[in-house]
């Protein structure tokens, strides 16, 4: 694929031994950290997408077992993409990814979204049947949304389910946000730490709540399964929804409504220590 689509070549045979060994250790820490926290969809997709091969993996190796399973392929970019072009290739199934590692001395917090979080993060779940076809659908939800001005109610949808969702599983919270899989801390953090809300999922309370995008977050979501997510999400029309928010102030990140089902009721100490910091 080349032109006007954004993707270039992986260029794996370009990756340095310290490229590599950086993979190694973001991926030694967190397969450490995530049994019994991360959803069982999330440690079987690294186990079927044998993840555990030392180094930066080779994404024509990895789009081979992915499109086996789920038709999904995994594609390079050099950062950021429009998001015309990112909800294209998420709609026929070909996911982004940085082709570019954090440095050694980068190892917890970068700006940028690289291999390691795009690829150890995202791609796992998309071995999965059920969300596979979720982020398929997001994609045209996505281009739909974008013709209606609507995007930034959507992409809430997106940080509250991909990149930072929670999910129910066996009685227990579970993570498989790609932004908490991916980081040390916020595995933690989102399922021990008494700070942040933790509130039974709503469509519509999620397209209405803000998000940061600095600090861990101050609410999580809670899915009752991926089934369930992707069912309530296709059989919805989002315009209505998108609709009736126009005229609604956002909620702001620690926001608690009376309707809210909650899992946890957060006290919100680590942000407001931050705060006064
Ligand atoms: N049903 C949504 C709409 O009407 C599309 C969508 C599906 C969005 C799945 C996100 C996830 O726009
Ligand atoms: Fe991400």
């Amino acid at each position: 694929m080349s032109g006007g689509d954004w993707t270039i070549p992986q260029d794996w045979s370009t990756y340095t031994a310290e490229e590599h060994d950086v993979w190694n250790t973001l991926f030694a820490r967190q397969s450490e950290m995530l049994p019994g926290r991360a959803s069982e969809a999330f440690l079987r997709g690294l186990d079927v997408l044998r993840l555990s091969k030392p180094g930066i993996p080779d994404f024509e190796e990895l789009s081979e077992r992915l499109r086996t399973l789920t038709g999904w392929s995994v594609v390079a970019v050099p950062g950021l993409v429009p998001d015309d072009v990112f909800f294209d290739h998420m709609a026929n199934r070909r996911f982004v990814a940085g082709n570019f590692i954090r440095r050694a001395d980068q190892l917890d917090y970068l700006q940028e979204p690289d291999v390691f979080h795009d690829v150890f993060g995202h791609v796992p779940m998309l071995a999965d049947p059920v969300f596979a076809d979720y982020l398929a659908a997001y994609g045209r939800g996505g281009q739909r949304a974008g013709n209606l001005g609507v995007l930034k109610k959507l992409a809430r949808l997106y940080w509250y389910t991909v990149e930072f969702g929670l999910v129910e599983e066996a009685g227990a919270l579970r993570i498989y946000g790609s932004g908490i899989v991916s980081s040390r801390a916020e595995s933690v953090f989102a399922l021990d730490d008494p700070s942040p809300n933790r509130i039974a999922f709503d469509l519509k309370r999620v397209m209405q709540t803000d998000y940061r995008i600095d600090d861990f977050q101050q609410t999580y979501f809670v899915i009752p399964s991926f089934e369930e997510l992707l069912r309530i999400t296709v059989e919805t029309d989002f315009a209505p929804i998108y609709d009736e928010l126009e005229g609604q102030p956002d909620l702001a990140v620690e926001t608690v409504l009376p309707a809210d089902r909650l899992f946890t009721r957060g006290t919100q100490a680590y942000a407001r220590e931050k705060a006064a910091a």
